[in-house]
């Protein structure tokens, strides 16, 4: 951990979800992978980048003391730079939340989710260098979809679809904070991630190369896989 934070960026890492399809009691981000909370891993991908940000942590209600914990202990020198605030009942709802307390001083935000456990300081370091050198444009990490992809009524297969143009998109997904706030203010409807909110208040989004490893642990057999990386050491 850096001893200063750059004052241009800020970071949200999402982890108010309650990670029903991962089967546990706790909310997702606060499982253990490995010995460590599912969020703990997430934090040190942030803490490791060398653009160094105020951080965010979005988590829910009953856990703001837990979050606070790990939070300190991930950033060392860096904790004041740390700010902890409670989450809503949707996706949206939580990165609203963090925004509302981005500092003022932020040109750029990227908003990351705590269940891409594993994404490499790398890729952080990508999407800012991205946003915080481009212009108004959204930023978005993406790889190709390799799977042959169909369009299905119930299980009867109606299309094949090109994959060519298609790819999954990850977090950390950036953009300039004053057409983020402006966007999430004019947001009338739930969307998936940042990147659609934005496009849908008319702003551009571009990708940049994604990573492997920033696969979002969603299910059990997520948790197991990102448990046997870290054991392999890869
Ligand atoms: O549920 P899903 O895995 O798509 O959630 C993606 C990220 O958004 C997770 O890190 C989760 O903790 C977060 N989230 C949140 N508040 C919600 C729902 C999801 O912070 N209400």
């Amino acid at each position: 951990a850096r001893a200063m934070s750059d004052a241009r960026l800020a970071i949200i890492v999402v982890a108010a979800g309650s990670g029903t399809r991962l089967g546990q009691q706790l909310p997702k981000a606060f499982v253990e992978l490995h010995g460590r909370t599912i969020l703990e891993h997430a934090l040190h991908g942030v803490f490791g980048a060398t653009h160094a940000a105020h951080v965010i942590i979005v988590a829910p209600a009953s856990l703001l003391a837990q979050a606070r914990t790990i939070g300190s202990r991930v950033a060392g020198a860096a904790s004041e730079h740390v700010t902890v605030v409670a989450g809503g009942d949707t996706r949206q709802a939580s990165v609203a939340a963090g925004l509302a307390v981005v500092p003022a001083t932020v040109e750029a935000v990227l908003v990351h989710d705590a269940a891409r456990a594993l994404a490499p300081s790398a890729l952080i370091d990508r999407v800012a260098s991205a946003v915080l050198g481009g212009g108004s444009q959204g930023v978005i990490p993406a790889l190709p979809v390799v799977d042959t992809v169909k369009r299905v009524e119930g299980a009867r297969v109606v299309a094949s679809v090109d994959r060519s143009d298609l790819v999954h998109v990850q977090t950390p997904q950036g953009f300039p904070r004053d057409e983020l706030l402006a966007a999430y203010a004019s947001a009338d409807a739930e969307h998936t991630d940042d990147a659609a909110l934005y496009a849908a208040s008319g702003r551009e989004v571009v990708t940049v190369p994604g990573e492997p490893r920033a696969f979002k642990i969603t299910t059990p057999w997520d948790l197991n896989r990102a448990d046997r990386m870290l054991d392999a050491g890869v």
